[in-house]
């Protein structure tokens, strides 16, 4: 089956410093791809990439086939990507439903994407009108979500879906995440959580460094992934030593 999204030799970065070193990536529909590495490995910035946010300058990105590299963010966005970024990406003074309102942009009718917010996530219909920085942390994500689902996207890029919250609510976020992919959605999914995403996640790419290392379903990447951390945490005991 062709690619939703691939990234092709992508070599991007900070003004001068270069993060991604040709960073090779493909998400194929419907499939939940974890993107997992140590801190600094470029995760982040990856997703930066896939979302218009940062222009590689080696490399191509493309979307179901068509080559977007360098296409602005609000363009990727019409065209069916959505960044959940770490740290959520809500608008804390705002209600639920006025967040959900916001995110209407692409043409879903409001009330259908309410529909699917609350179908999708109960506990948000119940706090339709609670302001959204009032809620857990949890409830939050959920709401993140929902925003995201309701630009009915093709590829759905979250970044560390689990920060701060309780590991009970990550299974259930977890729990979503699979569903939203059985619907037929694609998600490349960062995570510092290896063992839970890796019990929801089809295939998982390693990152190392600004590349790939490894790539595969979880089964076959244990051992390179094992290594993988087990070498960051060696860089951080000899940084500590000097
Ligand atoms: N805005 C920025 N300006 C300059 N350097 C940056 C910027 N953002 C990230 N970097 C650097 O790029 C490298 C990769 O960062 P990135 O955020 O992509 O890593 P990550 O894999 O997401 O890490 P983490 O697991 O800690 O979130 C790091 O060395 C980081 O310091
Ligand atoms: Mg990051």
């Amino acid at each position: 089956m062709s690619a939703v999204l691939e990234l092709s030799g992508v070599r991007a970065g900070y003004g001068t410093i270069d993060v991604l070193h040709g960073v090779d990536l493909v998400v194929h529909p419907g499939e939940v791809h974890a993107l997992l590495g140590p801190n600094g490995a470029g995760k982040t910035t990856t997703l930066g990439v896939a979302s218009g946010q940062i222009t590689p300058h080696a490399g191509t990105v493309s979307l179901v086939g068509r080559d977007v590299t360098g296409a602005p963010p609000d363009a990727l966005a019409r065209a069916g990507v959505c960044l959940i970024p770490e740290g959520r990406g809500i608008f804390p003074n705002l209600t639920v439903l006025e967040n959900l309102r916001m995110a209407t942009f692409t043409g879903m009718s409001f009330r259908d994407v309410q529909a699917r917010a609350f179908s999708t996530f109960p506990r948000l219909g119940e706090r339709r009108k609670q302001v959204a920085g009032t809620m857990s942390g949890g409830e939050q994500q959920m709401l993140a979500m929902a925003r995201a689902l309701a630009t009915d996207p093709a590829v759905l890029l979250i970044d560390e879906l689990s920060m701060g919250l309780a590991p009970i609510i990550v299974e259930e976020l977890y729990d979503r995440v699979r569903a939203i992919a059985a619907s037929g959605l694609s998600i490349l999914i960062v995570e510092q959580f290896v063992h839970e995403i890796l019990g929801i996640a089809d295939v998982a790419s390693i990152m190392l460094h600004g590349h790939i290392a490894g790539h595969g379903t979880p089964a076959e990447i244990a051992d390179t992934l094992a290594a993988a951390y087990l070498a960051s945490d060696q860089n951080r005991t000899d940084e500590r030593a000097h």
